[in-house]
């Protein structure tokens, strides 16, 4: 699918917006010391950083991730207008190659392009100090990611028909994560088109027990 297609349907549904919103919120929430690692994989074109002040992101030391490489093109182009320095690298989320031990790893609207469940063991094995994870939430009967009828860019359309992204339930993420010692400390809700809403949610690293 090609970028524009993509952050035209994003802004048209309202995706693009609640994701900025729910950043700035997880961002906040984490609470970062200047020079903090904060790393956004599967960043798609970073289209949220036009909906956010990026004065929010300029302390930390960044790096953003996705494997999609025309989407990465459009991403260092837009870190350039908003004047943000980051390092810019094509990752699989499945098979990363990113070091471990950053302080926030944000991952928007991703796990329900992967197994989710393995995503879960990935990012908490990169041992991040904490995780933000932002899933999409149907309203009740609606199974499909993209809503049954909503006319779509062509180049979107013909994307879904292969990749079928699935839902995640937000309880089974938020056992998941804490089984894996990341309980979730902050959560918030956006509603979006097609009566849906945008989750995002603050996992925090549990501190080890002292012997
Ligand atoms: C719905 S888009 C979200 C993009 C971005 N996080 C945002 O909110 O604008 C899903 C993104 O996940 C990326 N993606 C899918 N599978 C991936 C994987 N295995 N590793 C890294 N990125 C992946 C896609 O290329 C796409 O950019």
């Amino acid at each position: 699918m090609t970028p524009e297609d993509y952050e035209r349907h994003m802004a048209d549904v309202g995706q693009a917006q609640a994701a900025a919103l729910l950043t700035r919120s997880l961002v906040r929430a984490a609470s970062l010391p200047e020079g903090a690692r904060v790393v956004v994989v599967g960043a798609g074109t970073g289209q949220m950083l036009d909906y956010l002040e990026a004065g929010l992101l300029r302390p930390f030391r960044l790096t953003f991730t996705d494997l999609n490489l025309s989407f990465l093109e459009v991403l260092r182009k837009r870190l350039s207008r908003h004047h943000l320095e980051a390092t810019v690298i094509e990752d699989d989320l499945e098979r990363t190659r990113l070091e471990r031990g950053s302080d926030l790893i944000l991952a928007t609207l991703v796990l329900e392009h992967i197994d989710w469940r393995h995503g879960v063991k990935v990012l908490t094995g990169l041992r991040p100090l904490a995780c933000g994870i932002v899933i999409q939430e149907n309203p009740p009967g609606m199974a499909s990611a993209l809503t049954p009828g909503r006319k779509v860019p062509k180049s979107f359309a013909k994307a879904m028909e292969i990749a079928h992204p699935t839902l995640i339930p937000r309880d089974s993420l938020i056992e998941a994560m804490a089984r894996a010692r990341y309980p979730c400390r902050f959560a918030e809700s956006i509603p979006v088109a097609d009566r849906k809403r945008i989750i995002g949610m603050l996992f925090r690293q549990e501190a080890k027990a002292s012997v």
